[in-house]
């Protein structure tokens, strides 16, 4: 008991809580499975870099041809699937759809049995259904009839297609596949471990995904994206921005975006996503918006010192490309879920129950008092 007292940390904050050979979090950089997030993010595809999450090597040609073809056979939305999406209230966060909807969507897995071809293959049934989900859902909402997936397509331009309705520009493509690349694996973060949890019970591969959306759905974590938009978005001027941060901060307040329990010295993924963000404001003839957007970074870190996450940059990028705001922690699962998966395939076949202690601060022992006598 001593020694567990003597390794408490609030938060499990600098606790080494399990090896892994799915990525590491660098001061300098991310690395998955030994690839830097900047070279990842320069070369690959969403699909490569899933596969290598999952089967641990960069996928040959026709590794990746028999990958991309399987997510297109997984693709079609089961008809009972499709049918709690038009039954789930329009007002209910995207986060809780994706969440019961996911869940639907596994009983109607195809594979059976616990071996590595069949753990990827959930994985990969898992990947292929949750953009078409997103997109579903994003047409239901807009009273627009739904897409058929289009056999071919590389995973960004499918969620695409099939939440517009039209073949993406090429920026856009590019763009949603690099925030892809961006937030598909980040080591123990907090969604990661309560998949790691849930699977070292030796439960299921859909319990673990489920225990990541409910986790990645906060605005802490994941729901960050969200919230960072709708900060910008509430303000008419770069001087408006500023002054209102400045309160914020001053007051104490979270801003969201901002902030990293393991980054000190910045958030690579976050400065790899934001080369796009004044492109994107000139090509929607909206640059007052990315100066709402810098005004807000510059009092964060001229007040607090503090850097900027992916999530900050994501949210505009996302509004930039005509997202609507419930799909953007949504798109964030569409991608994770390939760390998630590798996480809970690594626990799987290494196995030892989590199950940490806690520090005892309640009452002292005291006598039961029958109720008459409370
Ligand atoms: N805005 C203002 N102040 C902040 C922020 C922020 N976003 N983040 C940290 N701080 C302050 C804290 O208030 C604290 O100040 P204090 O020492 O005066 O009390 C100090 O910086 C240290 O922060 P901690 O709370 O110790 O950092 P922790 O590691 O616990 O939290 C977290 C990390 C949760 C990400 C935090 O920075 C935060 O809440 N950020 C906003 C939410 C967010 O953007 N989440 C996305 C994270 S990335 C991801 O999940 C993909």
């Amino acid at each position: 008991m001593a020694e567990s007292a003597e390794l408490y940390r609030p938060g499990l904050e600098g606790i080494v809580a399990g090896e892994t050979s799915v990525s590491t979090v660098l001061q300098d950089s991310l690395a998955y499975r030994g690839y830097t997030i900047e070279d990842l993010a320069e070369h690959a595809s969403f699909e490569e870099t899933a596969y290598l999450l999952l089967r641990g090597e960069l996928p040959s040609a026709s590794q990746l041809a028999a990958f991309r073809s399987e997510l297109d056979r997984h693709r079609p939305l089961n008809p009972h699937v499709l049918e709690v999406l038009r039954r789930i209230p329009a007002e209910t966060p995207g986060m809780d759809v994706l969440r019961t909807t996911l869940s639907m969507a596994a009983h109607f897995d195809p594979y059976r049995g616990n071996d590595l071809d069949a753990l990827v293959g959930r994985a990969t049934y898992a990947l292929a259904v949750v953009p078409g989900i997103i997109a579903a859902r994003m047409r239901l909402l807009a009273g627009q009839p739904l897409i058929e997936p289009k056999p071919g397509l590389s995973h960004a331009a499918q969620f695409l297609y099939q939440a517009f309705g039209q073949m993406p520009t090429a920026m856009n493509e590019k763009i949603l596949n690099l925030t892809f690349v961006l937030y598909a694996e980040h080591e123990f973060n907090a969604s990661t471990f309560a998949c790691r949890v849930t699977t070292s019970t030796l439960s299921d591969m859909y319990s673990a995904l489920v225990t990541g959306i409910g986790t990645l759905k906060g605005p802490l974590h994941g729901g960050a994206n969200e919230e960072s938009i709708k900060a910008i978005n509430q303000y008419k001027s770069a001087a408006e921005a500023q002054a209102a941060t400045e309160t914020q901060v001053g007051g104490g307040k979270l801003i969201m975006g901002f902030g990293h329990r393991v980054y000190k010295n910045g958030d690579h993924r976050a400065r790899i996503l934001e080369k796009y963000v004044e492109p994107l404001g000139r090509e929607r003839n909206d640059m007052n918006r990315v100066e709402i957007y810098h005004a807000i970074k510059n009092v964060v870190w001229e007040r607090k010192k503090i850097h900027m996450n992916v999530d900050y940059p994501c949210g505009l990028v996302y509004f930039f490309m005509g997202l609507p705001l419930d799909v953007y922690t949504p798109l964030f699962v569409a991608s994770r879920i390939s760390g998630w998966a590798a996480h809970a395939i690594e626990q799987f076949t290494n196995n030892r129950l989590i199950r940490p202690r806690s520090r005892y601060v309640g009452p002292e022992i005291r006598p039961y008092r029958p109720v008459g006598e409370r």
